[in-house]
């Protein structure tokens, strides 16, 4: 049978000849006339002071630690479930990450835990946007107001997603995107910082390029001016063909989301009745990008099994995404129940815009077999029988 892939990225003939262009021109490398028009656009798409492309959202956070002054003895509030690049930023600082758990109907950080974990240490907060749906940024941001602490967006999975009618980026002072191959817009890898504040978009631009400004730039200059090094940087400039791909990607982001919208709407229908799995459900005050689509199962239900024979007949899935407070790398004296639990239940099934709906129904299919001959709940097996 024809397999059905988990992820899968729409790039095709556009993309290509974009990057045709790029060749053409003879500065394929970042910061160069693609990067500064991806950066102009951005800015102006998200209505920031500024934009800042680079090599990957990680690399975003990076920067957002070290422009927003995170120094070492510090904490910072990160959300438990997701990728947990927020807690690797604190720790590339010496900060220390502490995590808090999530809402269990959102997989979103829950602001009373946040609240609760405020310290005289505390500096700032990492809020993620789990899998491409946003946060509660109207209570983080009143908690962050109350304390004097930063509040940065992980938006890394929700480019295309909205909270109270604003886009997901652009939701708090500073926003991380990424546009690795399995997000809404890609260009294989990349990323890109939002600053509200002209000045952390500068500090993060010229630590971007190892600290000495863009080549491309002093290339155009007349006469010889020899650049200073001013600062420790990193080169975490983003190139300038992926800049031209990710110039075509946001020009058909409003159609990819529709179409992975649609998906998740077929899945919710056709499996709504599946007493042994719930599926995501959306806020009214916000809107899902859907970069991965989530079931969650039953405690009675053998997760692996389940991936065992989904993969079996050719149909891709995996975890989800993490509860960072269990990884070794963090060594966390801390409970996050809410996130441990979804850690260990959540199924992530095909998600992207390539999807057909008859392969949504195959995988609907497939899924509601696999929990049904996998669940030890034989009241249930029963009934299903
Ligand atoms: C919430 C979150 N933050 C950060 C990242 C890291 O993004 P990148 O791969 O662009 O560094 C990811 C990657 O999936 C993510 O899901």
């Amino acid at each position: 049978m024809e397999p059905i892939s988990l992820v899968h990225a729409s790039l095709g003939e556009q993309e290509l000849a974009a990057v045709a262009e790029v060749f053409a021109s003879g500065w394929p490398a970042g910061q160069g006339p693609r990067g500064k028009a991806l950066e102009a656009r951005l800015a102006q798409k998200y209505g920031v002071a500024d934009a800042v492309a680079v090599s990957n959202c990680g690399a975003a956070l990076h920067l957002a630690m070290l422009a927003l002054g995170v120094k070492e003895g510090d904490e910072v509030i990160v959300a438990d479930y997701g990728f947990p690049a927020p807690a690797q930023a604190a720790l590339y600082v010496g900060a220390t990450p502490v995590f808090a758990d999530v809402r269990p109907d959102t997989y979103t950080i829950d602001p009373q835990a946040v609240a609760d974990l405020v310290t005289p240490r505390t500096v700032g907060i990492v809020a993620v946007d789990t899998v491409g749906m946003p946060a509660d940024y109207t209570e983080l941001q009143a908690i962050a107001d109350r304390h004097g602490l930063f509040l940065v967006e992980d938006a890394a999975c929700a480019v295309g997603a909205t909270y109270q009618g604003r886009q997901a980026g652009a939701l708090a002072e500073v926003g991380c995107l990424s546009f690795h191959g399995r997000k809404g817009a890609s260009s294989g890898e990349g990323g890109a910082l939002l600053a509200r504040d002209p000045a952390v978009g500068k500090d993060a631009r010229l630590r971007s390029s190892f600290g000495i400004g863009s080549i491309f730039d002093m290339g155009n200059v007349v006469g010889l001016p020899i650049p200073t090094f001013t600062e420790i940087g990193y080169n975490f400039k983003l190139s300038d063909i992926a800049a031209a791909i990710l110039q075509v990607q946001l020009g058909r982001i409003d159609e990819l989301l529709r179409r992975r919208s649609a998906i998740a709407a077929q899945y919710a229908e056709l499996l709504a009745d599946e007493e042994l799995l719930t599926v995501p459900a959306v806020p009214a005050d916000r809107t899902h990008a859907w970069q991965t689509y989530m079931v969650t199962l039953d405690a009675s239900v053998d997760r692996a099994a389940v991936a065992t024979e989904l993969r079996g007949q050719g149909i891709g899935c995996g975890h989800g995404t993490f509860a960072a407070h269990v990884q070794p790398v963090f060594d966390a004296q801390q409970k996050c129940p809410v996130s441990a639990d979804l850690f260990a239940r959540h199924l992530a099934i095909p998600m992207h815009a390539e999807l057909k709906p008859n392969q949504v129904e195959r995988v609907v299919a497939a899924l509601r077999g696999a929990v049904r001959t996998h669940s030890s709940s034989t009241a249930v097996l029963g009934g299903a029988a």
